[in-house]
């Protein structure tokens, strides 16, 4: 095992102050995304969502946010698998991105709640052949016997729709997290980063505030 107590990194590629800040966090999370896009940063889409059972017992996992508005975001996913039973029992996640190239993170926490029916639906037809028979023969998080066992579910599911139309299985679909909470943190010297939390207030009304990082 490698001494991994002399990795050690100063972050100072910017800098995030209170003149920064739109009144509405949205407007921030575009900017930092399209500059994370500008740079050709790999995988922008992707982050860590965490979710807890009614329990208040944790799990986390990656997935690809594929829709952001004022809404909220977007992600798809089996809604059998350990995620979506855990929002089934607490419909309460929160989406984290931390890009070590531009030293910055940024939180969202809220409110999830399954997309309709027809907009997974369409979101579902538009993704390639590949990715609707993965879909419909990954029971994901259930255990497997082996690799080899999925393939052939694909080869069946293949063989199946061949020619036809692939509808998307009830068990698969969106989830949105409509957000409540933002922090953006931007790594500064000597630890002295710079951290903003954003509250929802009442409608689209925001409270800032700085927070010790
Ligand atoms: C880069 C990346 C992107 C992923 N995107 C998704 C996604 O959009 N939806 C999804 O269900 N799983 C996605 N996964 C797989 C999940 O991280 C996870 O393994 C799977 O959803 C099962 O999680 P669960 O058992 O906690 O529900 C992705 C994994 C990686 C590494």
């Amino acid at each position: 095992m490698k001494d991994i107590f002399p990795v050690r990194k100063e972050y100072k590629k910017g800098s995030l102050s209170e003149n920064d800040l739109p009144e509405d966090p949205l407007d921030l999370f575009f900017l930092w995304f399209s500059e994370a896009i500008d740079l050709q940063l790999p995988e922008v889409n992707a982050a860590a969502l965490a979710t807890a059972n009614k329990d208040g017992c944790p799990s986390l996992r990656t997935v690809l946010i594929k829709e952001i508005d004022s809404r909220g975001f977007v992600f798809y996913t089996n809604y059998q698998s350990r995620k979506g039973r855990d929002l089934e029992e607490n419909p309460r996640a929160s989406l984290m991105i931390y890009r070590s190239e531009t030293e910055r993170q940024i939180t969202v926490e809220g409110r999830v709640e399954k997309i309709s029916e027809k907009e997974s639906e369409k979101y579902f037809a538009g993704r390639p052949r590949e990715s609707r028979l993965a879909a419909i023969c990954s029971p994901q998080g259930q255990e497997i016997p082996s690799g080899e066992f999925l393939r052939q579910r694909y080869l069946d599911a293949e063989e199946e729709f061949h020619g036809k139309d692939i509808p998307k299985p009830s068990f698969w679909g969106g989830f949105r997290l409509i957000p409540e909470r933002y922090t953006f943190w931007q790594g500064r010297e000597y630890r002295l980063h710079d951290r903003f939390l954003y509250r929802k207030i009442a409608g689209n009304e925001w409270k800032i505030s700085r927070l010790a990082p």
